[in-house]
């Protein structure tokens, strides 16, 4: 067993464009930082920026992903809900009604030790009819600590307070926090005092020149009238990608470092 591991998180996959980025840079990211694990958020992979499909989750496993977290956006595509029930590699919300496909937790096996993935989502400016989220983490806590202490949480939430505060809520109970959802990275990535890392949000994989991964025109314009506009994937160039990565002793659980990881892409093209 390694007496280290280093996970490499990545925010929101937008579209077709977001998963090129993935398959383009996910191995040399890998090697580059000498990554053991990877988690990547994909509420927003599909096509039209909405939901997951089936086959994008095997395919993004396939690049290397060891597993997808989502947030408000799961249930977008409903081909997703068959492969929640059988796959163990996509995960939704943990606070969503119990009767959803899939789960809120995963563990999976890495170079001999057990990493959990737990996804939980926020209440602020969302949805709150949803359960609490820390009752939620609580919860999965108190029967995962019997399995293992390396544990990663995805914070989806929209509100910086709320994340900020729940991962002071979870220091020293979990390896780190990410927050996701917002699609904008944040600079604030840090080691808590009791030993957990954690950054308000990892950012997204999508169009540098966009809002949040979308076309911006359709957007400026429902701010300005009120009216509904369908908003599209931006897929013009330059790309981005962004996340952290995370260094973690796996006889304690507790992070050693977080650094986060930005790629910037001229050459890639949407159509290739
Ligand atoms: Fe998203
Ligand atoms: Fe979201």
């Amino acid at each position: 067993m390694k007496s280290t591991i280093r996970v490499l998180i990545i925010g929101d996959i937008v579209g077709v464009v977001g998963r090129m980025m993935l398959q383009k840079h996910l191995s040399s990211l890998k090697e580059k930082y000498s990554i053991d694990a990877t988690i990547v958020n994909g509420e927003n992979s599909n096509n039209n920026g909405r939901g997951i499909t089936s086959r994008i989750a095997n395919s993004l496993k396939h690049m290397g992903v060891d597993v997808i977290t989502t947030g408000n956006h799961v249930w977008d595509q409903s081909d997703i809900f068959e492969h929640m029930r059988s796959n163990t590699n996509v995960i939704r919300p943990a606070n969503f009604p119990s009767e959803c496909p899939g789960s809120g937790v995963t563990t999976f096996k890495c170079q001999g030790v057990e990493i959990a993935v737990v996804n939980v989502q926020g209440r602020v400016f969302m949805r709150e009819d949803l359960d609490c989220p820390f009752k939620a983490v609580d919860t999965i806590l108190s029967y995962l600590k019997h399995k293992t202490n390396i544990i990663i949480v995805d914070m989806h939430a929209e509100a910086t307070a709320e994340k900020i505060c729940f991962a002071y809520y979870l220091d020293g109970r979990v390896s780190c926090v990410v927050g996701t959802h917002t699609h904008v990275p944040t600079a604030d990535e840090r080691v808590m005092p009791k030993g957990t890392a954690y950054v308000t949000d990892l950012g997204m994989g999508g169009a540098l020149n966009s809002s949040i991964g979308m076309k911006a025109a359709p957007m400026i314009e429902r701010f300005k009238t009120q009216m509904p506009s369908r908003f599209l994937v931006e897929t013009e160039p330059p790309f981005i990608m962004t996340g952290v990565w995370v260094e973690i002793d796996t006889k304690t659980g507790k992070a050693i470092q977080i650094q986060r990881v930005k790629v910037i892409d001229e050459e890639l093209r949407a159509d290739e």
